[in-house]
């Protein structure tokens, strides 16, 4: 081992030159105590693991569409990288800039609602974790513990907020300058779920969380939503639900109500659910900031094209104009490695967290990030790329040619 290396295992923050070195020689250490890591290292066994440890609600609501979901997975494996030799790599940044802020990679949490079904912390463990590496968590607006109470973790690190735009125009409104109060950095209205699928697990669960009451924390902390009620939550807990499923559902939105917010805020506005080119620039025409290429991961349209799949005409139609991002089916380093090389600025990763928050809570959701990061490092410098500025298409092959 040489001095280099001894030196960056002391300082092994994901910024940090070798931080997969790092982690890598830590574990193997371990491993001559007769220490092992405390959640699966491969994605597939973290999943396993997770399965087995969540209730069978809890399984089903993280579930989906099983033929949009196994077309993200395998729209990745469509491609492969090319790896190239001798080029020198042995300081790597992972480093990203996103809206002005510098990101210690190109990864950020996507909004994932209802996150106490899998661990009484829910997004507060993940908030934690999160900023504990410095990738920006995205709140839902669906989420167990208020945008508020989870930011009050964070300290100054990077969030930012998913808006579920509803029929209330005072909640909208509402929602989104807390969040800018709190901090968030950007504003991402999902356009995909207008109204939830029909999804075979949940209905034959014959379960919602939010008819519960879970996952309304946002809603019921909001003042312009509890003025529309005739009493508070607290107290008649199920005329709040009621009033909520009624506010959910929005299948008249169009183009043309996007101008209502951007004249309210000045934040960055990125419209996630996109898969469509024609789509991408309409956006574009209503001023919009960002895009992000998603099929909820795999849980609203059965059959719908793979995100991945879809990513490059997206990509074509923006010209560069804004940054394009992309979720739906990140599972390890060498999926954000091609997502970037087909040009996506970043990734969103989904169910990889929750299956680290439901197996350790905020140090399974440490893990489960850090590994990634780890492999980020190490499988970037393998390929040949110092940052992930020098990727692009010339980087992947179609796999099988
Ligand atoms: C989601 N997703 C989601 N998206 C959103 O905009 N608001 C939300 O509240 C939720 N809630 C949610 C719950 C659960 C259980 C899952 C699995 C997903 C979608 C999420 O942001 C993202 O698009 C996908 O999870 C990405 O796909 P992978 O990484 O899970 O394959």
């Amino acid at each position: 081992m040489d001095d280099n290396q001894t030196h960056d295992q002391q300082r092994s923050t994901p910024t940090a030159t070798s931080f997969g070195l790092a982690r890598q020689s830590q574990i193997f250490l371990d491993g001559l105590k007769g220490v092992r890591p405390t959640l699966p290292v491969d994605p597939a066994a973290l999943e396993q693991a997770a399965q087995e440890a969540m209730t069978p609600e809890a399984r089903g609501y993280l579930g989906g569409m099983p033929g949009t979901m196994r077309a993200n997975l395998d729209a990745f494996a469509d491609w492969n990288i090319v790896p190239r030799m001798l080029r020198g790599v042995q300081t790597r940044d992972l480093g990203t800039t996103l809206f002005g802020r510098r990101l210690p990679a190109p990864v950020l949490l996507a909004p994932v609602g209802v996150q106490s079904i899998v661990h009484p912390d829910g997004e507060r463990a993940v908030a934690r974790a999160a900023a504990g590496l410095g990738l920006p968590m995205v709140f839902s607006t669906a989420s167990s513990f208020s945008l508020e109470e989870t930011a009050a973790g964070m300290s100054d690190a990077p969030r930012w907020f998913q808006l579920y735009w509803s029929k209330s125009a005072a909640f909208n409104a509402s929602v989104v300058s807390r969040a800018e109060a709190a901090g968030c950095g950007a504003i991402v209205v999902t356009l995909d779920t207008f109204m939830l699928a029909w999804r075979p697990q949940d209905l034959q669960n014959a379960y919602l969380p939010f008819m519960r009451g879970l996952g309304l924390a946002n809603y019921f902390s909001d003042p312009a939503f509890r003025a529309e009620l005739q009493g508070p939550p607290e107290q008649d807990p199920q005329a709040a639900v009621r009033h909520f499923l009624g506010l959910f559902n929005n299948p008249a939105l169009t183009w043309k109500d996007l101008s209502w917010l951007r004249e309210r805020t000045r934040l960055p506005i990125l419209l996630k659910g996109i898969l469509h080119p024609d789509d991408a620039r309409r956006a574009l025409d209503c001023g919009i900031d960002g895009l992000v290429v998603s099929n909820h991961g795999g849980r609203q349209v059965e059959g719908a094209v793979p995100a991945l799949g879809a990513l490059p005409a997206v990509v074509e139609a923006v010209k560069g104009r804004v940054p394009v991002l992309l979720d739906s089916g990140v599972r390890r380093a060498s999926d954000v490695i091609k997502a970037r090389a087909l040009g996506a600025q970043a990734v969103l990763l989904g169910r990889p967290y929750l299956w680290g928050l439901a197996l350790g809570g905020e140090a399974g959701v440490a893990e489960v990030l850090g590994n990634l990061l780890a492999d980020l490092d190490l499988t970037l410098g393998l390929s040949g790329y110092s940052s992930f500025d020098e990727l692009d298409a010339s980087s992947l092959v179609r796999a099988g040619r």
